[in-house]
């Protein structure tokens, strides 16, 4: 038996500690990880049998729960019949019906799907898609882009490059980055409709750049990773106007916000607006398989097919995956057949009845709430490790965040577990050192 498989077998903790990275992790550290048995409806089962109610939905995508018997089902009947085959060449009809399905709930004018691995992948191809677009409208020189501050959209490099740039967990690669613009994030919150700040600034940047900028990236309403942070839908309207004033696409990247989080199915909806470019991820498949989607209009999937070299040039091997697709359509099914928006409410208003109690504490500067999405954002930093840990031992799993505690809760949450997941964070919150 060689060293590993020895050690697996002794302590597979040990083996996961000294050889296995987690997101944003170092390797044979101490940070602690929590062994996951079992996950059904809302609870994650450690490996000790502690139950932990699930704030986080695995980021954004459980909106169903864990276990689901509807999409377990889906998977199974895929996987008995063609679990991948390659997209090159090849079609297969849970593809084609996914895709049907996106078009048909997306805002009308997105008609075309390109259907990828990650959120980040998507956004590389939502990127290209808006360079190839300029390059074949005769106007090469649109190769920059335009993002806000605040946002985050993924990890791979051309990702990277639309993240904030100080906050945005980049900053290491900043040097190799490309130099793309931002606009400052805007300060109109989710209530307000005086935006004319934040969009004299924001067209500030396009009248100065527009000649090179092809597109603006935004997440729209909501900021997620970068800060958690909602803006008024009034801002994305006018940025919509100005898109098109300026001559730059729009790209909506609702990779979190998709599919019922912020309470209207897509975060767009709540301004009323379409997109040139929407990336879709996440809770695409119920946060049972990796896939995202890329949508865009007519007009510029008719662009890049008559231009040269008249393909969109992208193509992951695992494209299209059948489990994925077919799992993403029952997701959606499942979501669509049920009154998702009264729920969504429903949890919005548990949410900020729960965390309200958090806003006079000392260690608090603010708790907001959007839809199913909760954040307490504390005064100061604190140590997170410590904070997860109470809130473990609270039984809940939420995982803080710099100075953000935040939840996303799977949409199937009871009152009940509502009260609990809130309770334990304000308790929690409360037990941190004050001042
Ligand atoms: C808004 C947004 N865009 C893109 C991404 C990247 O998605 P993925 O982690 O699937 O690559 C994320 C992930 O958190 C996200 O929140």
């Amino acid at each position: 038996m060689n060293d590993i498989r020895k050690k697996l077998a002794e302590d597979w903790l040990a083996v996961d500690r000294d050889h296995v990275w987690h997101p944003y992790s170092a390797i044979g550290n101490d940070a602690p990880v929590y062994p996951v048995r079992e996950a059904h409806g809302v609870r994650l089962v450690l490996e000790d049998g502690r139950e932990l109610i699930d704030g986080m939905a695995s980021w954004w995508a459980a909106i169903h729960g864990y276990n689901h018997p509807v999409l377990n089902a889906a998977l199974k009947e895929q996987a008995d019949s063609m679990a991948h085959v390659m997209f090159g060449g090849l079609t297969h009809r849970p593809a084609v019906e996914l895709s049907a399905l996106l078009v048909d709930i997306t805002p009308e004018p997105l008609q075309s799907v390109f259907l990828c691995d990650s959120g980040s992948v998507a956004m590389e191809a939502a990127m290209k898609m808006a360079f190839q677009y300029w390059n074949d409208r005769g106007r090469p020189g649109k190769n920059r882009l335009l993002s806000l501050r605040g946002g985050y959209h993924g990890d791979t490099f051309g990702a990277m490059g639309v993240c904030d740039p100080v906050n945005g967990m980049h900053h290491f690669f900043s040097h190799m980055l490309p130099g793309h613009h931002f606009a400052p994030v805007p300060e109109a919150g989710f209530d307000d409709t005086d935006v004319e700040a934040d969009v004299a600034a924001l067209e500030e940047l396009l009248v100065a750049h527009h000649g090179e900028i092809a597109a603006l990236v935004l997440e729209p309403v909501l900021q997620g990773a970068g800060g958690m942070r909602a803006y008024s839908p009034a801002y994305l309207r006018r940025a919509r106007e100005l898109c098109d004033r300026y001559e730059v696409l729009l790209v909506a990247d609702e990779i979190a916000t998709g599919f019922g989080r912020t309470g209207e199915l897509f975060a767009c909806q709540h301004a009323g607006i379409a997109p040139d470019i929407m990336a879709l991820g996440k809770a695409l498949t119920g946060g049972y398989m990796t896939l995202a989607a890329v949508l865009t209009t007519p007009e510029v999937s008719a662009t890049i097919s008559g231009g040269d070299p008249g393909l969109f040039m992208h193509g992951p091997t695992f494209m299209g995956n059948p489990l994925a697709c077919r799992v993403a359509r029952a997701s959606i099914d499942r979501l669509l057949a049920g009154d998702w928006q009264a729920n969504v409410r429903r949890i919005e208003a548990g949410l900020a009845h729960g965390l309200a109690p958090a806003r006079p504490l000392a260690q608090v500067h603010d708790v907001r709430t959007l839809g199913a999405v909760g954040v307490i954002e504390l005064a100061e930093g604190v140590d997170t490790t410590g904070l997860q840990q109470g809130l473990v031992d609270r039984g809940v799993w939420v995982r803080p965040f710099g100075r953000l505690v935040y939840v996303m809760p799977p949409f199937v949450m009871d009152d009940a577990d509502l009260g609990r997941l809130t309770a334990a964070m304000v308790d929690a919150v409360a037990a941190l050192p004050a001042g």
